[in-house]
């Protein structure tokens, strides 16, 4: 089984699915724009050999390049876990005529105006939604669909460049803001709470589920400094409150065309209780989502996930047996962190069900919040129950306090 897989180091944890992808048996070829000096040493073992491209963005160069180092060679899978890499993989897998995705199906996932519309030729309930590339189409839009909507890029991440407008003088600054962005999705704004519905699929079909909150939306996460975002797994994931987003979930991959892999979705649930689609991406979720996954349910999924690629399966078995809560925190101040309060008080409370903390230390320079959610280092804990993993994760929330000068 020989695999390429696309930035095997980048993000970070890609060195995990690396690893994954060795564990099942595969000989690995990373494609990647780090130096081959500069890889880490713990990827080293899980890589059978790697090329450096120059920009890693640049499709049709990668795609040549690598072509040309592999020649001769039979490859079976073309692989990656990286939003931005997703369709670059499709079109290697479409150049060599292998199994996967195909770049038609996989622009479904990160396309959020084609997604959209896919998913609602299915019959499914999105945000009303509209292209818009000029100030004047997305004025039109606003018109159509009037106060409070969403205006973000159509193929985003992070929350980055996304705003919410309730009025039009609102939305003026915003387009203001967006002057660099060329393609947008103009739509309605959805009330209500933010929910991950994520999988593992083989054949479009979930061997793997997990649901998480977003505690707040991450809109909100990404535009008030002063917050910590919480983000639970949540343990009954069966639940009546939750049923129709893990139904809309599942129908979506359907619709979507959906192969074998991860999926990251995000969906609303209105104060009437309906499910709204929101987005989904053809990869795993970021910011340790996989992490806390695999502290549900005591499992790894970064090598499920590669027998799945690899071999069709998924071996293993996932009891619900904890909510996992993240904890996001961000100091206050500029600078480098100074120092840590509340914490140790927190770790005495929370014991056993802390499972990692990896706040970043005093002497550290502080991370961009507005770039990563990762902001300035996390917690996480997990507990059976789903109303004590609430109570410590937002004891975290508010009673650890980060300082930086
Ligand atoms: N139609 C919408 N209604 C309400 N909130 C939205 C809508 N679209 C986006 N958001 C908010 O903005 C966030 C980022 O948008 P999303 O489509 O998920 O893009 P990204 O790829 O940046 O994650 C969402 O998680 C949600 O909080
Ligand atoms: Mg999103």
């Amino acid at each position: 089984m020989r695999v390429v897989f696309l930035a095997p180091i980048y993000p970070p944890e890609m060195i995990e699915y690396t690893r994954g992808l060795a564990e099942v048996g595969a000989t690995v070829y990373g494609v990647g724009d780090t130096p081959r000096e500069a890889l880490p040493a713990k990827v080293k073992p899980y890589l059978h050999d790697y090329l450096t491209v120059p920009r890693i963005m640049d499709e049709d160069d990668v795609m040549d390049r690598v072509t040309a180092w592999l020649r001769g060679k039979s490859i079976d899978r073309v692989l990656a876990n990286w939003e931005p890499l997703v369709i670059l993989a499709a079109r290697l897998r479409e150049r060599w005529r292998m199994p996967g995705m195909s770049s038609d199906t996989v622009k479904g996932f990160r396309d959020k105006q084609l997604m959209k519309e896919r998913v609602a030729a299915a019959g499914l309930r999105v945000p009303r939604s509209r292209r818009v590339r000029t100030e004047t189409e997305t004025r039109a839009a606003a018109e159509d669909f009037g106060y409070p909507l969403i205006v973000k890029p159509i193929a985003g991440a992070g929350s980055a460049n996304t705003y919410k407008a309730e009025d039009a003088s609102e939305l003026d600054d915003i387009l203001e803001k967006m002057r660099g962005v060329g393609e947008a999705s103009c739509e309605e704004y959805i009330d209500g709470e933010e929910f991950t519905f994520d999988t593992v699929c083989i054949g479009g079909k979930p061997a793997y589920e997990n649901v998480a909150a977003y505690l707040p939306k991450p809109l909100e996460m990404r535009s008030v400094e002063s917050c910590s975002p919480v983000i639970i797994t949540v343990r009954d994931m069966h639940q009546h409150k939750l049923q129709g987003g893990v139904a809309l979930g599942r129908k979506v991959l359907t619709a979507l065309g959906m192969g074998d892999g991860f999926t990251h979705m995000e969906w609303f649930l209105t104060p009437k209780g309906e499910a709204v689609f929101g987005e989904i991406g053809c990869r795993p979720g970021g910011a340790h989502i996989v992490d806390q996954m695999n502290y549900t349910s005591d499992i790894d999924l970064f090598r499920e996930w590669a027998r799945v690629s690899c071999w069709g399966k998924f071996e293993a078995n996932a009891p619900r047996k904890y909510n996992a809560g993240i904890v996001f925190k961000r100091a206050v101040g500029q600078g480098k962190i100074t120092r840590i309060e509340g914490l140790s008080e927190w770790l005495r409370i929370c014991g056993d069900a802390v499972v990692e903390e990896k706040l970043l230390r005093p002497g550290t320079p502080r991370r961009n919040w507005k770039h990563t959610l990762l902001s300035d280092g996390h917690v996480l804990v997990r507990h059976p129950d789903w109303a004590t993993a609430h109570r410590m994760s937002f004891a975290a929330a508010n009673g650890i306090r980060m300082f930086a000068e």
